[in-house]
């Protein structure tokens, strides 16, 4: 019989896992606490951006085989696997708040009256699906339940691809049996080649932290590289595309600039610290807080620039903030470097304008007090200065001479060193960026490098 599955946790990652594993050829039923989110889903509406989910949503539901629903119990009676895809959010001291994902286990666990195997996705300290475990013995209606640890590692903006084209797959389990039924549930990314880790849960939870720490690390690196370029005239750019062609480093994650935001790579850095402090791991713990500390920086180092390049002070400048999002293909807005930036020039007395593709209502709801445009010639009318705060492509098309018809000074600032200095210096702009000379005679001598 084909196993049937429900996903609890309809977000990126929960609407991500739940296309994917029809399409694979189960049922598959979501679950979520906010009705609201499900009567969308139910009507073929996702109430998030992320390319290509909503059509597959549509997709699985028309055929049938995605459905979704707010009853634990239901969950429980549909499912022979149940995967856990909760948000772990930070807690006040840094570490994750853990109480999300326990009331989805206790909320399921009590309807659990055949055998099942309950699989957490969420990033955790490790050590939670232990204790987890263990409230799920304590709670299942049935004695042959048991929790797996199968983390994912899927980015927003890119959730339905990296949810069909895994790098790897991880299974932490503590029996054979659970280990199988995983195999039978990967089974289409399997026969294709994925990678597979079998493992004990602290190890697949490891896994999970220790990825998106290191992610972050090389952001912050390059960053830390950047800080230094500025102050000796050398170019970060070139620097981090040499240093991505040793495959030892590799290119991905060491793109310098402002630096890394989201719901998910600083609040995981902060848990893994806080338990690393509470191990007493003392190097652990200092280097992660150096990154986290270095990011921060990034976004300092950007006002500086900006307020530097408004002649010493920003109190009565028009700034168009280009980017909301804290990163391109998403409207997410969650600690969005982006934003962080633009409250804190329009705090310095600056009128920020934001425009964002995608992102427009989630800034405009989270940052009220600054100016929201449609497009960007509208928020870049009367400018003094134009900062590019999220890597969205389409800033990269944008034709610097229409700009310069709007704005009242041409002068850029790259916070994301996306954009074509050439572009813009040619047409008049003066161009600045994070980590790169004013104007550095190298960025026409490397030509054949540079993007
Ligand atoms: C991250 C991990 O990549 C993913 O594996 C995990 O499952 C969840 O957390 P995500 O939060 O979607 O995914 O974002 P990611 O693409 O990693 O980017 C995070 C932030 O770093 C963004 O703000 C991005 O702009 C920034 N970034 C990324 C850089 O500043 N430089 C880079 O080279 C890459």
């Amino acid at each position: 019989m084909t196993l049937r599955i429900t996903v609890l946790g309809t977000g990126y990652v929960g609407t991500a896992h739940a296309v994917t594993m029809a399409g694979a050829g189960f049922s598959v039923l979501g679950m979520d606490i906010d009705a609201e989110k499900i009567a969308a889903l139910t009507s073929g509406r996702v109430p998030l951006f992320e390319p290509g989910i909503e059509d597959l949503v549509n997709h699985h539901r028309l055929r049938g085989v995605l459905q979704f629903t707010t009853s634990y119990r239901e969950a429980a009676r549909f499912g022979d696997v149940h995967f856990l895809c909760v948000p772990t959010p930070q807690s006040p001291d840094g570490s994750a708040d853990l109480k999300p994902l326990l009331g989805a286990l206790e909320g399921l666990a009590p309807h659990l009256t055949r055998p099942a195997l309950v699989v957490g996705k969420s990033t955790v300290p490790v050590g939670t699906a232990t204790v987890l475990g263990e409230r799920l013995a304590e709670l299942a209606g049935h004695p042959a339940v048991e929790l797996a640890w199968n983390p994912e590692f899927l980015r927003e903006g890119h959730a339905v691809v990296d949810s069909l084209h895994p790098d790897r797959l991880v299974f932490g389990v503590s029996s054979a049996p659970a280990a199988a039924l995983l195999r039978e549930v990967y089974r289409f990314l399997l026969d294709q080649g994925v990678p597979l880790i079998v493992t004990g849960l602290e190890t697949a939870e490891l896994i999970k932290m220790a990825a998106n720490a290191f992610l972050a690390t090389k952001i912050s690196f390059i960053n830390a590289v950047a800080e230094m370029c500025e102050l000796v005239s050398a170019d970060v750019v070139t620097v981090a595309e040499a240093l991505g062609q040793d495959p030892r480093i590799g290119s991905a994650h060491l793109h310098p600039g402002l630096g890394f935001g989201g719901s998910c790579l600083p609040k995981d850095l902060r848990s893994f610290t806080a338990q690393a402090r509470a191990l007493r791991l003392t190097g652990a713990a200092s280097l992660l807080t150096a990154v986290d500390q270095i990011n921060d920086q990034a976004r300092n180092r950007l006002v500086d620039l900006v307020r530097a390049e408004c002649g010493g002070t920003l109190r009565g400048k028009r700034i168009a903030a280009l980017g909301a999002a804290f990163k391109p293909d998403s409207d997410d807005t969650r600690d969005s470097p982006a934003l962080a930036v633009a409250e804190q020039l329009h705090r310095e007395g600056a009128h920020v304008a934001v425009f964002d593709p995608r992102a427009s209502a989630q800034a405009r709801r989270a940052c009220p007090q600054l100016d929201h445009g449609e497009s960007l010639l509208h928020v870049c009318r009367e400018a003094d200065l134009l900062v590019h705060l999220t890597d969205w492509p389409q800033f990269r098309d944008v034709d610097p001479a229409a700009v310069a018809e709007v704005v009242r000074a041409r002068r850029i600032v790259d916070a994301r060193n996306s954009l074509d200095p050439q572009k813009w210096r040619a047409a008049g702009w003066r161009f600045t960026a994070l980590g790169r000379p004013a104007s550095d005679p190298t960025i026409s001598l490397s030509g054949t490098l540079l993007r």
